[in-house]
């Protein structure tokens, strides 16, 4: 700055002293002006461009987590840290209101500590070293906001470098610029040169903290996804064999349960009746399944709860029994479970056991049932597992086990025939008859298990022959 420059603004600068512009009403004056055209501007942009909405939001979807805006992360994430503190982090209101409270009265109070009167930032070393590191904490704080304080294997180390970065050391080095200040009255450089550390390190823990960040989880695959009617009928009917057929039984007509272990005997209203399906509106029915009725005996089947089901996966369920039992709806045309038998034709394992089994049978009889350990999900298990593996399914023999149970013939304890071993199957109703007669076929038949294998062993029925006249 040269002379001549200095001097010019000093004569401007009395100038304007001796024209005297006041503070009020002329600087307020200059500020509403300004305000008014913001407030404008911002009337107009909402008017005409207005902000992107987000998805509407579904009041039962329970998996929803709120999160601030992003100019809160910093303090979203502060409060995470400080939740981590062993003692004090149980005591909230001290993250939650006072410490925002003193940094906001701190610097509503900082006119009035530091009177130092220079604008030169040389001379403004504290106010300006505080800010810096501040600054630098609610960057870093935004940026760290999305990366977990515990990791999946349960690991604390995200979280301590987290608070090291975000709490300690800025921490630390505010109160060594104040004792610096105030209390040594060290010189400005030492005072600079602790902030400039100060940042770095701050920087370098975090930047540790994003390399170990684990990768963001894949949004859960759904295991089936089904886009028309038809599909999704069918999805929800596979769902529904799996997970209900158990106690309502296939066609949801179970009236009491039987052969589920903790419920035997107990008397509930058939699912598929107008008693349920007039009065439960679809998004009751979601909640049901969802939640269960635990109380009755019906676990939740919806993840928020701890189930295994989706929402699109309960919601196919939810198609399948309306489209399935509810008059009201009309049912699309399905493909047959299975193909109709001719005469002398063999059913397979692939074509036809499969489907049956799975739709009336696996619900019990698969892992992690306690009360039978006869599994049924694979051609292996159905020949080779079981308390009774021996008589259950034997080549040519109708009096196989399987093939009594499910005609209404229940097998006695040989030890004890007064008593029941194994009860008619599925123990909650009949089969119909011509799904009997496939298990009839395939086992008195050899138990072949691709369609080649059954039709090898097709008899062709003997051809009727006319007589000629
Ligand atoms: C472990 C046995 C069990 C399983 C598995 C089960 N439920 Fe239930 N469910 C019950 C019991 C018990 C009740 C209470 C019945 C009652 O109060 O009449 C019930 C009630 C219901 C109701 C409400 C009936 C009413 O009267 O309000 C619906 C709907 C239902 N279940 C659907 C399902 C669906 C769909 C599945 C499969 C995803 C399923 N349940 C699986 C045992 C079970
Ligand atoms: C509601 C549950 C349930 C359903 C559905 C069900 N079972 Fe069972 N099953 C059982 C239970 C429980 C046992 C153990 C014996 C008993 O309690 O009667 C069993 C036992 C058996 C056994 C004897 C296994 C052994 O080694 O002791 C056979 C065979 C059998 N079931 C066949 C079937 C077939 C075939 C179907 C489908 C058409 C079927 N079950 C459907 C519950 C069920």
């Amino acid at each position: 700055m040269n002379d001549e420059t200095k001097k010019k603004i000093n004569e401007r600068y009395e100038r304007e002293l001796n024209r005297g512009e006041r503070f009020w009403p002329d600087s307020i004056f200059k500020d509403l002006i300004v305000s008014l055209g913001i407030f404008i501007l911002l009337i107009v942009l909402a008017t005409f461009i207005g902000v992107a909405p987000e998805a509407k939001a579904d009041p039962s979807d329970t998996t929803y987590i709120p999160r601030p805006e992003w100019y809160f992360l910093f303090l979203f994430k502060f409060l995470a840290l400080y939740g981590q503190i062993p003692l004090l982090g149980k005591i909230e209101w001290i993250a939650t209101v006072l410490v925002p409270g003193i940094a906001i009265g701190v610097l509503t109070l900082l006119p009035f500590i530091e009177k130092n009167p220079n604008r030169y930032y040389g001379k403004r070393v504290l106010p300006i070293s505080i800010m810096a590191i501040m600054v630098v904490g609610i960057v870093l704080l935004t940026l760290m906001s999305d990366v977990p304080t515990v990791s999946a294997d349960g690991s604390q180390l995200l979280g301590i470098l987290q608070a090291i970065a975000g709490l300690a050391i800025p921490g630390i080095a505010l109160i060594l610029l104040f004792l610096m200040s105030f209390v040594f009255k060290s010189s400005t450089r030492l005072m600079v040169w602790t902030t400039v550390l100060t940042a770095v390190l701050m920087v370098l823990v975090s930047g540790t903290v994003f390399a170990l960040k684990p990768a963001p989880a894949e949004p859960a695959a759904e295991t089936v996804v089904a886009t028309t009617l038809t599909d999704q009928i069918l999805a929800g009917q596979d769902l529904y064999s799996v997970n209900c057929t158990e106690c309502h039984g296939d066609d949801g007509s179970v009236a009491v349960i039987k052969g589920v272990e903790g419920l035997e005997g107990k008397e509930i209203t058939p699912i598929n009746s107008r008693d349920v399906l007039y009065t439960i509106t679809d998004s009751a029915m979601y909640e049901v399944i969802a939640y269960g009725r635990p109380n009755e005996g019906m676990t939740p089947f919806g993840k928020a709860y701890g189930g295994e089901l989706s929402k699109s996966e309960i919601d196919y369920i939810v198609t399948f029994m309306r489209y399935m039992w509810d008059d009201r709806f009309e049912p699309p045309q399905l493909k047959p479970l299975f193909p109709r038998l001719a005469a002398g034709e063999v059913p397979s394992y692939d074509v036809h056991i499969q489907p049956i089994v799975k739709r009336y049978c696996i619900s019990c009889h698969r892992a992690g049932k306690t009360n039978d350990n006869y599994l049924m999900t694979s051609y292996d298990e159905i020949l080779t597992t079981g308390d009774n593996k021996a008589n259950n399914i034997i080549a040519g023999d109708p009096n196989s086990y399987l093939l009594q149970v499910i005609q209404g013939t229940p097998i006695p304890d040989p030890k004890d025939p007064g008593k029941i071993m194994i009860n008619t199957m599925p123990p909650n109703h009949a089969l119909k008859p011509d799904i009997v007669d496939v298990f009839v076929r395939w086992i008195m038949n050899g138990m072949p298990q691709t369609a080649a294998d059954a039709a090898a062993l097709y008899t062709a029925p003997t051809p009727v022959v006319t007589p000629t006249p």
